[in-house]
């Protein structure tokens, strides 16, 4: 980040105050006005509910530009990584270092990761306290956390090799952890990961293997999910992103960080989306209710929404929209779905909405999550799971967040203000005389 010679001057139209602040640039996108010092000056905070304006932190892991549908982790298109950029893994070497791997880089990254995948044998406890019907989030949320006390050995923040050796844990983990969320759900034993396999057919693996008959490799559908994984592994400030590094940002440890993360993405606004979007086009059935449901959606007092359509950065069609499509497409021939029901009705609302002046005029496209959940039903993965799977894939993400929150200089305890509205100071009336 440099200084602009450009600076922002604030002020009050009653002469009260007047304040010069710094303006920085960052190496593409908006420019942002340094404004730590206004408190200080005029006693008066900013005000803005969901962060509209304002930058929390600087960071170098991923952009996005919202108005040209461009995401880029360490400045590589997803398209050429979600194309040409290997695995995950690669992508996850990518956005933890800040280079893509070269191959010894990448045989030793992959090694490693490997030899973590395995949970403590005591995992399965706390796993066997849930309810088999509890939904695999709380679960997560529950088992993540719990880490915590089974890796003391990695939890000193301020030591570079914890906080490596957590990084790694936590993404060698989640996809075991998120196969024994499935597994316990469905009443199947748990089932080891193999080390012979590759991160992505170890999940199928762990997820659909039982005792009586292992899971067949297909590699078509094992490019889907790596590309699934590689789509959401990271996304710059979003809500689940801020809520890791806010958590971290009082000195917590990293399995504790994630597993708040894991709690924000539950969220039907954020990464609930793929679920939500599915159940919506099973309510809708039919291509004849179309019409029917986009009324409602207009409908400013119905309460509906297209889930899977908009997003607070992309105001163009998301990128990543784009290249789950094109996956939707290869799995359903691969599986010989092509005249899949519900994917026809998500072409047809798709179409219908993008054509439609309500969404046109809001700049309203469809997100992510929009195809994802089509390929993860296709691949044999439950609707209450898909949400793990988003956190599965974004735990490089935040724990690549969480890393570069660590080791900035200018990091502080996050603290946001308020605008009180409240009542003023006023005495405890006695019981009796209260209305
Ligand atoms: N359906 C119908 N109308 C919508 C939708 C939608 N999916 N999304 C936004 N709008 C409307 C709003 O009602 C608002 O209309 P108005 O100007 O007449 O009041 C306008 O578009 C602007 O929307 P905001 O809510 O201000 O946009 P915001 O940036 O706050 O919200 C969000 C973004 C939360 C993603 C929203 O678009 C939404 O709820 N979408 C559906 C849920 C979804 O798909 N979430 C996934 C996000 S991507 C991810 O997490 C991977």
């Amino acid at each position: 980040m440099t200084n602009s010679e450009t600076k922002a001057t604030l002020s009050f139209s009653d002469g009260s105050a007047s304040l010069e602040m710094p303006i920085y640039k960052g190496s593409v996108g908006p420019d942002v006005i340094d404004i730590r010092k206004l408190y200080g000056a005029t006693g008066m905070f900013t005000y803005d509910p969901g962060f509209m304006s304002t930058a929390a932190c600087n960071s170098s892991i991923t952009y996005i530009d919202g108005d040209k549908g461009e995401l880029l982790y360490r400045g590589y298109p997803i398209e050429q990584l979600a194309v040409n950029g290997g695995d995950f893994l690669e992508t996850c070497y990518l956005l933890l270092n800040g280079e893509l791997p070269n191959a010894a880089q990448k045989t030793e990254f992959v090694d490693t990761v490997t030899k973590h995948t395995m949970v403590h044998e005591q995992m399965q406890f706390f796993f066997r306290g849930f309810r088999r019907d509890a939904h695999p989030m709380s679960v997560l949320v529950g088992t993540v956390g719990a880490l915590a006390s089974f890796y003391h050995d990695s939890l000193d923040i301020n030591d570079p090799h914890h906080r490596e050796v957590s990084a790694i844990r936590l993404i060698a983990k989640m996809p075991t952890l998120v196969a024994m969320a499935y597994k316990y759900s469905i009443g199947q034993p748990f089932v080891y990961p193999r080390n012979d396999l590759s991160y992505s057919a170890n999940f199928m693996h762990m997820m659909f293997s039982t005792p009586c008959e292992p899971y067949k490799v297909n590699e078509v559908l094992v490019r889907a999910l790596d590309r699934i994984l590689i789509l959401h592994a990271d996304h710059e400030q979003n809500a689940s992103t801020s809520t890791v590094r806010l958590a971290g940002s009082s000195g917590a440890n990293p399995f504790a960080c994630i597993a708040a993360g894991i709690a924000c993405l539950w969220g039907p606004a954020h990464g609930g989306a793929n679920e939500a979007a599915l159940s919506m086009l099973e309510e809708i059935g039919n291509v004849d209710n179309i019409p029917e449901f986009i009324k409602q959606v207009k409908d400013k007092n119905s309460g509906v929404k297209l889930m899977g359509f908009g997003h607070r950065v992309y105001k163009n069609y998301d990128p990543r929209a784009k290249l789950m499509r094109e996956t939707c497409y290869e799995v359903l021939n691969e599986l010989g779905l092509q005249d899949d029901p519900l994917f026809k009705l998500a072409m047809a609302l798709e179409k219908i909405a993008l054509e439609d002046e309500y969404f046109v005029s809001r700049k309203l496209y469809p997100n992510v999550d929009f195809y994802s959940g089509i390929v993860q039903r296709a691949l044999g993965i439950p609707t209450s799971l898909f949400t793990g799977i988003f956190a599965l894939a974004r735990t490089v993400g935040w724990i690549a967040q969480w890393k570069e929150m660590i080791s900035d200089p200018e990091q502080k305890i996050g603290r946001p203000r308020q605008l009180f509205v409240g009542s003023p100071k006023r005495d405890v009336p006695p019981i009796a005389k209260r209305g």
